[in-house]
């Protein structure tokens, strides 16, 4: 299902999304990808944005391409991440939204709500992440003026 790729993935959840992140890394793992495990490993309850912040100060320095992470509700890790300025994290909960998410926003961080999408739904979306290019054109416009401070 998934392809060999060169890209350099991370991958990060709290306790909500443990076994979900297990999954997702092991199969990815499995067809080849390069992804680095930024915990949590245990389903012990943690702050998510201890997980996520390491994950996108990777982003942020040019070590990793892309971002996968998972929590309950996809918001609390969205929000962590986004706070990064080389981050742009997406919520995603259907196929569609996933697809849009790389087509018109560009987004190299996708966020996952664990307790709200089935595993084969995350895995699906997560497939069309890391596989659907960004449209570039009128949405590269709009996905500049994004930054603050510029
Ligand atoms: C943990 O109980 C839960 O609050 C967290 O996973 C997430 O949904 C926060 O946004």
């Amino acid at each position: 299902m998934f392809e060999m790729d060169t890209i350099r993935l991370g991958i990060a959840a709290d306790h909500a999304g443990f076994e979900y992140k297990e999954a997702i890394a092991r199969l990815l793992k499995k067809n080849g990808y390069d992804i680095k495990d930024f915990g949590t490993y245990t389903p012990e309850s943690v702050d998510y944005p201890d997980y996520v912040h390491p994950l996108c100060n990777e982003i942020d320095a040019g070590k990793l391409d892309r971002g996968i992470l998972l929590c309950g509700t996809g918001n609390g890790v969205a929000m962590a991440a986004n706070k990064h300025p080389s981050v742009k994290a997406a919520v995603c909960w259907d196929n569609d939204i996933a697809v849009l998410a790389r087509r018109h926003n560009d987004a190299n961080v996708i966020c996952l709500p664990a307790r709200f999408v089935s595993l084969e739904l995350a895995i699906e979306m997560v497939q069309l992440f890391l596989n659907t290019e960004f449209e570039g054109g009128r949405h590269k416009r709009r996905v500049d003026k994004i930054p603050l401070g510029q």
